[in-house]
């Protein structure tokens, strides 16, 4: 904590704030180191100060609303001056400079909050998932980074996003029937109507506040269905066990709570129900020894310099990196891209990079020496696009089946890019930084460097560059299935209704699109286990060329080529034929 007088002050109320009114929030947050805890109860006393202005009784919607987006605004110019006169700003203020926390995204969910004054209903779990996204993860987000920033990163394996977003999910579930009624009594019925459906009569009992058998088996089924969310045992694996220590605690505490919640019966309606101080002290007693022992051995590393006033929410936090982005050098021989129409340029060209070994053979090189070459080919190639304008460029790198190959070969594609990543020439360019495949056979400190690549470069806007690492089409569509299967179990999307958007939502990048051009070189013309979901509909391109021998204006020459594709999705051609046309046709049939 600061040694500054006023800025204690404001963090031992932001404190008191929080053990207030969430006392196992307040635990969780003793689990964390001494440096950490002050950062999280200004986060937790900001939100909370932010809901409780939209929702204080008696007070006007539209006044409620001018209170938060007030209270925002202050935010924006406290932090834009490093200080400020409201003690819970004061914390929050402190702690972004001091952990260099980005809080743009906090805006959004702000933004929510505001527009939460006016009133909420849900129609389904969808719509109230897409609720807590925009309003709550964001926060939880905050508390990621915080623990990134002092180097325990919460990182979750790339697998692992679906399980977090579950996790959260059942976080807020839980503390939605924790309070439904202290909701209820305020005029919120905040579960979705699709939830409610099958217990007929239940949704009534509960706007009039009264307790019934409908509304009894309710409560069981969503308590029922917030452990199942909650329930993820492979969630914290291979994560640094000091964020581990405090998300399993937070998940038994919660299952404790939801024990609570089923015993309260009809006092559920009057007041939060709470779990024994026994049965939480059992928890927490081990967890905090526990905690004691991982952080004394993995202590943390603080960000050095400090920042006072410059963090501002308007600019991307300093883990984003961007202040000296460069422009992609020019082409050896000076070649500038073609201009292409709007309508022809593709979205997305995603590329089989094939021919290093048969390029590195033909030279009377061992394969690994076509590997590195073909790093030169991959960096120029990614030049052409930025110069170009590409918005997404996928690069297929190895392929669930390269496994068949020479550890050395392997180790050789493996090395080539942690050193892309560590030291790579695109570092600075505009160029956002992504990955698909199966993160668990890679070595973990590839991935550890992925992950933090793709960190480091989420801000940007330039380009999308998307490495495909133990990728394989037909792994990425059963992890799907897995994905879908465990979304029908959990009640989420219904089975007899799944179609091709549900499965898309499933997919390990649901953001990425659909494929426009599929370019593999090397004289082949297969496209070996590559995007079958996304390139459904590709245009295909074929060049005789080994890879190492590509450049930019071989990418020019296939969005070129691209441009001539008419692209139909099966429908008739569009245009009349031409004048000409008809005329040859005639001439033919002569
Ligand atoms: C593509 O080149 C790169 C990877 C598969 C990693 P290859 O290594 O397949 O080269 P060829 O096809 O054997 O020439
Ligand atoms: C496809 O090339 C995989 C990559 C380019 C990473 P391969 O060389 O492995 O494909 P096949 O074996 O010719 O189908
Ligand atoms: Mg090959």
């Amino acid at each position: 904590m600061g040694e500054d007088p006023l800025v204690q002050a404001a963090y031992r109320l932001c404190r008191r704030t929080t053990r207030a009114h969430d006392p196992a929030v307040h635990a969780l947050v003793q689990l964390m180191p001494a440096a950490l805890r002050p950062a999280c109860w200004a986060l937790w006393a900001a939100a909370n100060t932010l809901d409780d202005l939209a929702d204080r009784p008696g007070v006007e919607p539209a006044r409620r609303a001018a209170d938060v987006a007030a209270w925002t605004k202050a935010l924006e110019h406290d932090l834009s001056v490093g200080t400020s006169t409201d003690p819970v700003r004061h914390a929050l203020v402190d702690a972004a400079a001091r952990w260099r926390l980005d809080l743009s995204g906090l805006r959004g969910a702000m933004a929510t909050t505001r527009d939460d004054a006016h009133g909420l209903r849900f129609t389904d779990w969808a719509q109230w998932r897409a609720w807590c996204n925009r309003e709550v993860v964001p926060w939880v987000d905050q508390v990621r980074q915080l623990f990134d920033q002092a180097g325990a990163p919460m990182t979750l394996r790339l697998d692992r996003q679906a399980d977090y977003r579950h996790f959260v999910d059942g976080a807020q579930l839980t503390d939605l029937l924790t309070d439904l009624g202290t909701d209820l009594a305020q005029g919120h019925l905040l579960l979705p109507r699709d939830a409610m459906e099958p217990f007929p009569g239940a949704e009534e009992d509960l706007i009039r506040g009264r307790w019934s058998p409908a509304v009894a088996a309710l409560v069981a089924d969503l308590t029922a269905l917030a452990r199942r969310w909650l329930t993820r045992p492979a969630l914290t694996r291979g994560m640094h066990p000091g964020p581990a220590t405090v998300l399993d605690t937070a998940a038994v505490l919660m299952r404790l709570q939801l024990d609570a919640i089923d015993a309260a019966g009809p006092t559920l309606l009057a007041r939060p129900p709470r779990p024994s101080v026994v049965a939480r002290a059992r928890v927490l007693l081990p967890a905090r020894l526990r905690s004691a022992l991982v952080w004394g051995l993995s202590p943390l590393t603080a960000p050095g310099v400090r920042l006072p006033a410059a963090v501002k929410a308007s600019e991307p936090g300093p883990a984003a990196d961007d202040t000296a982005l460069r422009p992609p050098p020019p082409h050896r021989d000076g070649a500038r891209p073609p201009r292409i129409a709007t309508d022809k340029m593709p979205n997305h060209v995603a590329v089989i990079m094939d021919g290093n070994g048969r390029w590195a053979q033909q030279l009377g090189l061992p394969r690994q020496e076509g590997h590195r070459a073909g790093a030169a080919a991959a960096h120029d190639v990614v030049y052409g696009a930025l110069e170009i304008g590409l918005r997404h460029l996928t690069l297929y790198a190895f392929s669930t089946e390269n496994w068949k190959r020479d550890t050395d070969e392997v180790v050789t594609i493996f090395e080539a890019v942690r050193r892309e990543l560590d030291e790579g020439p695109l570092h600075d360019l505009d160029v956002r930084q992504r990955w698909s495949g199966r993160p668990d056979r890679l070595p973990q400190d590839l991935v550890d460097a992925i992950r933090r690549e793709e960190h480091r470069t989420r801000d940007r806007t330039g380009l999308t560059l998307t490495i495909c690492l133990d990728y394989g089409g037909r792994d990425e569509i059963a992890r799907t299935a897995a994905a879908l299967a465990q979304a029908a179990r959990d009640g989420d999307v219904d089975p007899d209704l799944i179609g091709p958007d549900d499965f898309a939502r499933h997919l390990p990048h649901p953001d990425m699109p659909d494929v426009d051009l599929l370019w593999r070189t090397g004289d082949e013309q297969r496209t070996s286990n590559f995007l079958p979901w996304h390139a459904a509909y590709a245009e295909l391109y074929f060049t005789p060329d080994h890879w190492p021998d590509v450049d930019r204006r071989d990418l020019w020459r296939a969005i070129t080529e691209y441009g001539r594709r008419q692209r139909r999705y099966g429908a008739a051609p569009s245009l009349p034929p031409t004048a000409a046309a008809v005329r040859d046709r005639r001439a033919d049939c002569r």
